[in-house]
């Protein structure tokens, strides 16, 4: 076995980059160049030492090589991440942007700041069996080799209360296909780019295709839609007919690169006929049932002795309270904590030691009681009513599917 160099060579990795950004901040393109060629080699020896992200090492190996290859060719000529713009102004901040040109600044500025990473699994998500093998086949059915004839969908609209699974779902997807993540809110572009989010929703895509397999996340897609309210600002209208246009062309497109959309909301009814026709694949996603909330309870108290629980008992009264799985999550750490302090009653007087004798002590614990559940559930509150839940379920029959 090959000793461990993955330490120093990380703190290697950092410095080559910290350097890069010095030069790249100077103009230096000459060191510039040969930061970002040091930078390759060093997530090349990296990817040696650690099998679980090899693939993702070499990736970026290859990102930095080709950074340093565009700065050779000129393509890149100075720092290439875009300011955040003022509200209301059209145009990017004058300065270094000017060098360089518009489409690679909001392809850099999605690079960086869009691009999530995820490692989530199908086995982190409890119940929802059939969304999971509808989103599965999805995901298969896009990346397998198929005759022109048969399209895979190109975006699916999930939809149902909050805090049910959605965001979970489409990392699960992203970490199953080891798939590029991109993952937006509308509401932050807008709030953070106004005049340019069109701009942003242009880049996206077309860096989603440079990074195939894609898994573009569209995180409450109704604040962009014009239902929802009359004074929509012409921003949104324009990044909502961007949107619109992008999920459009791919439909022509016979690429068999694989950009899936998937997108997010809490109000479906929201939504307007222009949105909704270009997801024809929509997927409620609903409060976890009795079996559902006992998975969801497993994987939130994992590593946890819970054999002395009822989960059936707290399963009834958690679907009775309609807890989505966020607040299953909430009652769990509730219930976790409510244990940790009784076993550790002193904890509050361990503050004023110093981090290195806390590293030396271990939390006590004890096999999780029914009272620590008892406590918890007075404290956690679904903010659903059964009313609410009627309006998913009717919109979800008259338009889901
Ligand atoms: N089905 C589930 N299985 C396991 N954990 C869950 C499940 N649903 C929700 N959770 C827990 O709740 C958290 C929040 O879930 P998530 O962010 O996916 O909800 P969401 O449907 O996207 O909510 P929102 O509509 O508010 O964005 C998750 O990080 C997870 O800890
Ligand atoms: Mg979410």
């Amino acid at each position: 076995m090959p000793v461990d160099l993955s330490g120093p060579l990380l703190s290697a990795f950092k410095k080559a980059k910290r350097e890069y950004e010095e030069a790249m901040k100077k103009g230096d393109m000459e060191t510039a160049k040969k930061k970002a060629l040091e930078c390759s080699r060093i997530l090349k020896q990296l990817s040696k030492y650690d099998e679980f992200n090899r693939e993702s090492y070499l990736k970026k190996a290859k990102k930095w090589e080709s950074l340093a290859k565009d700065i050779e060719s000129g393509k890149i000529a100075r720092k290439t991440q875009p300011k955040p713009m003022r509200e209301g102004s059209s145009r990017p901040d004058r300065g270094e942007s000017e060098v360089e040109s518009e489409e690679e600044k909001f392809k850099a500025y999605v690079r960086n700041n869009l691009i999530a990473k995820s490692k989530v699994k199908w086995d982190d998500i409890g119940g929802l069996d059939e969304v999971k093998r509808l989103m599965m086949e999805t995901v298969v059915i896009a990346a397998l080799q198929r005759p022109e004839s048969i399209q895979p969908w190109k975006g699916i609209l999930l939809f149902g209360p909050p805090g049910t699974g959605k965001t979970l779902l489409a990392s699960a997807a992203a970490g199953s296909l080891n798939a590029t993540f991109f993952s937006v809110k509308a509401s932050n572009v807008l709030s953070k780019y106004f005049g340019e989010s069109a701009k942003i929703i242009t880049a996206l895509y077309e860096v989603a295709r440079e990074e195939a397999p894609s898994i573009v996340f569209l995180d409450e897609i109704d604040s962009l839609t014009t239902k929802r309210s009359g004074e929509q600002s012409e921003a949104s209208r324009r990044m909502l007919a961007t949107l619109l246009t992008e999920l459009d062309g791919f439909q022509d497109k016979k690429s068999d690169k694989l950009i899936l959309t998937l997108a997010a909301t809490n109000t479906p009814w929201d939504l307007d006929e222009a949105v909704l026709s270009r997801f024809p694949r929509r997927i409620y996603v609903p409060l976890p049932d009795e079996k559902a909330t006992k998975e969801i309870i497993k994987i939130n108290t994992r590593g946890l002795d819970i054999s002395r629980l009822d989960l059936d008992a707290i399963a009834e009264e958690s679907v009775r309270r309609l807890y989505s799985g966020r607040d299953l999550r909430n009652l769990c750490q509730e219930a976790i904590w409510n244990m940790i302090r009784e076993e550790n009653r002193d904890l509050h007087k361990l503050a004023s030691l110093p981090f290195e004798e806390l590293r030396k002590r271990s939390l006590r614990t004890r096999p999780l009681e029914m009272r620590d559940f008892e406590e918890a559930f007075k404290k956690i509150k679904s903010p659903l009513t059964r009313k609410d839940i009627e309006r998913y379920e009717k919109w979800a029959e008259e338009f889901g599917g």
